[in-house]
């Protein structure tokens, strides 16, 4: 089976985990172990800005950020319904109500004109989502927060070594976070980063990573333990190096699938807009209207080649379950998205006859 993305293990990180191992120093009591500050100070470098916290996943990035930047119960922030849970599960774990708003059809990114529609008095902050590895629209985002006093939470996690604007995902926000979670362009198993040039912001969040502390039992605010353990920011530092050329792997792969696909008729490739660099988490593709019923049994099929070919994401969030008690909602451009997506393997480990396999495959099981 070709996976959809896999994790890019090698030498350097296995010697890297090895040595931590060795040394017998497998965390700090404040989560700024050594292994731990030196990811964050490569990753300032990567991203170019001042600050970076590393902790143990996405999500905890996201409810720090969240948290930190005191969002609180009765605060609405707005953000799209077509990405991961997680970004709304940390506005509701704050006590906040996440205010869903619809996508660009052609980017599958948050709309900024349908963005400044949603703000009430009771809006806070707007958490964009660079979702596939593809920037949200972030200048006019930044203007439109700018006008109504807006704080920007910018959900990264999918977008490692992309740009926009030929800036880095988080130089048009408040605050950037950041998974290294197994399928990433870059991973530490489970891991995650908020970056920021907010000095007195980033020290708030160093302190809240952990129960709030700046000094051992001495709690000055409300915290978490959000420790990144140093075996992960030991295999981070070894990622950090490769992920240029992972990107890179990613990019002549998306070239070459899009070139095969091409003649696709009932399919709609991804776009990479003028001004954007593409990392491509995810490639995917849509099925034209009215093609959209055959959406599942073309995905049964690539699976069945041994192509794992996967949906992100079927379910908006503003139609899940337990998020349904915030609103009713009709985000037209998410759900027709929803029901005509679906994602193509384009990472690293796959080879360029894999690459042209995938593409004839898909052509065929559109027929
Ligand atoms: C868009 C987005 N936001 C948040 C997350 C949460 O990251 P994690 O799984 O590291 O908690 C992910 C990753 O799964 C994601 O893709």
């Amino acid at each position: 089976m070709i996976p959809i993305n896999a994790p890019q293990i090698g030498e350097e990180e296995i010697k890297a985990v090895v040595k931590v191992m060795r040394s017998g120093i497998l965390t700090h009591g404040l989560g700024a172990g050594p292994l731990v500050t030196k990811f964050e100070k490569a990753f300032t470098k990567f991203v170019k800005t001042k600050h970076a916290i590393a902790v143990n996943t996405g999500t905890a990035a996201l409810h720090l950020a969240i948290t930190g930047a005191g969002i609180k119960r009765g605060d609405e922030v707005i953000l799209p319904s077509f990405t991961f849970v997680s970004t709304a599960e940390v506005i509701a774990m704050a006590g906040a109500k996440p205010v869903f708003v619809d996508i660009d059809p052609e980017t599958y990114n948050i709309s900024p004109r349908k963005m400044e529609k949603a703000i009430t008095k009771k809006t806070k902050a707007v958490m964009s989502v660079d979702l596939y590895g593809l920037s949200a629209d972030m200048q006019p985002i930044r203007e439109i927060a700018d006008k109504h006093g807006l704080l920007i939470i910018e959900d990264s996690c999918q977008a490692h070594g992309a740009s926009y604007k030929e800036k880095p995902p988080g130089a048009f926000a408040d605050a950037a976070c950041w998974s290294f979670y197994a399928s990433k362009n870059m991973t530490t198993g489970e891991g995650g980063m908020i970056t920021t040039d907010d000095s007195e912001f980033a020290e708030k969040m160093r302190f809240m990573r952990s129960h709030g502390e700046k000094e051992k039992y001495k709690s000055l605010m409300l915290g978490h333990n959000y420790h990144m353990p140093e075996i992960q920011a030991a295999i981070g530092c070894a990622q950090l190096k490769k992920l240029p050329k992972f990107v890179a792997r990613r990019r002549e792969n998306a070239k070459r699938l899009g070139e095969k696909l091409k003649k696709a008729e009932n399919l709609r490739l991804p776009k990479e807009p003028d001004g954007y660099k593409h990392s491509w988490y995810l490639y995917t593709v849509r099925l034209k209207n009215g093609k959209e019923k055959k959406r599942d049994k073309i995905v049964k099929v690539l699976k069945r080649e041994g192509i794992s070919a996967e949906v992100y994401y079927s379910n908006p969030i503003h139609l899940m379950p337990y998020y349904r008690k915030f609103g009713k909602y009709r985000l037209q451009e998410t759900e027709n998205a929803a029901r005509q997506v679906f994602s193509l393997p384009v990472h690293p480990g796959v080879t360029e006859k894999q690459v042209d396999f995938i593409g004839e495959s898909v052509l065929h099981a559109i027929e």
